[in-house]
């Protein structure tokens, strides 16, 4: 087969970092065998939620971008499904690349499904068992549209074989006879890629933010259920700022547009009282190597992020989950990620066992070898040298 057409569909923040794994790899190893074609939804367009990490991440600009922005579920993603097949029925791809669980990644995965076009899920299996998240059942869905289907982790890789995922399946596969890997985790690529990169290019961002290594807190919180539900929102930043003054450490807090929306407009007392407060930084979603200083030089990690999650493994730093269950159930069952959900009771105890006592944790090779990128491409050309 001549050059393989592969269609890179992002929308959200973290789908936009995940695919530079891919396309750096493409780049270095795959240009003669695979053309690249980037199609962003327009899920997340603020400049910091999107072309910041194209420009940072050295990532192609966007070959087309469908501008869907914010909406409810069904009308955001109904557009996308829309925009994309418009795409898909253009270009007549090989195949389509998507990653996580986002609306993006479920619109991408029924455009292209129903139009026939295999689909490759990257960061398939992964389950929380709460059908109530958004996500959850944009996973299930994309799982089962998908031809050949990545698993970063044991525990996702079974949920498959659970859900009726055949590992013996042979070529050729299709939508009723996929594929699926135990592959590593492509973030687990970037880390190690970017981390000396973020040394470099930002050695000031420390100083500049006036922060000291070891000594502050890293927090970022946008699920829904934290959002949305105020009083949960409430009771997860006042024990927290109780806890920085308690111990006087700094919360360092890169917030996502979500979140703010959601202060300014239903907790604009908090808002201001934690705005003034010596102890808490809030500061605008940062870059991506300047989000890996922050976790590299952190004392702890607060989060409801998935990624972010992972990266405290990365990273070597304990983690509190602000929420009650976790795709990366690996890192609760090690002990170094401990799930507090929006408990003050529970959030209280946790932190202070990591602040207080941080030592003995250990942080074991969970994702792979850092070349996952690689493996991925090379089995979707098999795929097609197979046909
Ligand atoms: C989405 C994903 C979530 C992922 C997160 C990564 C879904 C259902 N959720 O959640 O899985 O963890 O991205 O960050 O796909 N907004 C802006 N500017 C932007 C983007 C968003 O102001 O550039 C605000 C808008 O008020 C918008 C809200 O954030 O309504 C939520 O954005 P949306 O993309 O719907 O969901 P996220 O919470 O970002
Ligand atoms: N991230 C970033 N800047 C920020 C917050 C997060 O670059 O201000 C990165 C983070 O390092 C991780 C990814 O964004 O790689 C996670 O995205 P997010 O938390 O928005 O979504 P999730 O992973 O929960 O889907």
């Amino acid at each position: 087969m001549s050059q393989i057409k592969l269609i890179n569909i992002v929308g959200a923040r973290p789908q936009i970092i995940k695919a530079s794994a891919i396309s750096r790899a493409i780049r270095k190893h795959y240009s003669d065998s695979i053309s690249e074609i980037i199609v962003h939804t327009g899920q997340h367009y603020d400049k910091e939620m999107s072309e910041v990490f194209f420009d940072e991440l050295e990532i192609h600009k966007p070959h087309y971008n469908l501008g869907v922005g914010s909406a409810h579920h069904g009308r955001q993603t109904s557009l996308m499904i829309t925009g994309t097949e418009e795409v898909l029925l253009k270009e007549k791809p090989d195949c389509v690349l998507l990653y996580g669980d986002t609306n993006s990644t479920l619109a991408g995965a029924l455009a292209a499904s129903k139009l026939h076009f295999p689909v490759i899920h990257i960061e398939a299996g992964l389950r929380s068992f709460n059908k109530t998240m958004p996500e959850e059942l944009n996973r299930i869905m994309s799982d089962h549209s998908s031809t050949l289907l990545f698993a970063p982790t044991n525990a996702a890789f079974k949920n498959l074989m659970s859900e009726g995922f055949r590992p013996e399946n042979s070529p050729p596969y299709t939508i009723d006879n996929p594929k699926i890997y135990l592959t590593g985790d492509i973030m687990y690529d970037n880390t190690l890629f970017f981390a000396g990169l973020a040394e470099k290019k930002k050695a000031d961002f420390l100083d500049k933010m006036s922060l000291t290594r070891n000594n502050y807190i890293l927090v970022t919180i946008h699920r829904d259920t934290n959002t949305d539900d105020i009083v949960r929102l409430n009771e997860i930043l006042v024990t927290l700022k109780t806890l920085a003054e308690e111990k006087d450490i700094v919360l360092v807090m890169p917030l996502h547009p979500r979140t703010l929306v959601s202060l300014k407009t239903r907790l604009k007392d908090l808002f201001e009282d934690i705005s003034h407060c010596t102890h808490i930084k809030i500061i605008p979603p940062v870059s991506f190597l300047e989000m890996i200083l922050l976790e590299k030089n952190c004392r702890m990690i607060v989060t409801d992020s998935g990624g972010v999650q992972k990266e405290s493994h990365f990273f070597k730093k304990p983690c509190l989950v602000l929420r009650n269950e976790t795709e990366w159930i690996e890192l609760v069952n090690n002990g170094t990620s401990k799930l507090v959900g929006a408990d003050t009771e529970r959030i209280r105890h946790e932190f202070l066992n990591f602040v207080d006592a941080p030592g003995g944790l250990d942080y074991p090779g969970f994702y792979g070898n850092g070349k996952t990128a690689e493996f991925i491409l090379n089995e979707i050309l098999l795929m097609f040298e197979k046909e």
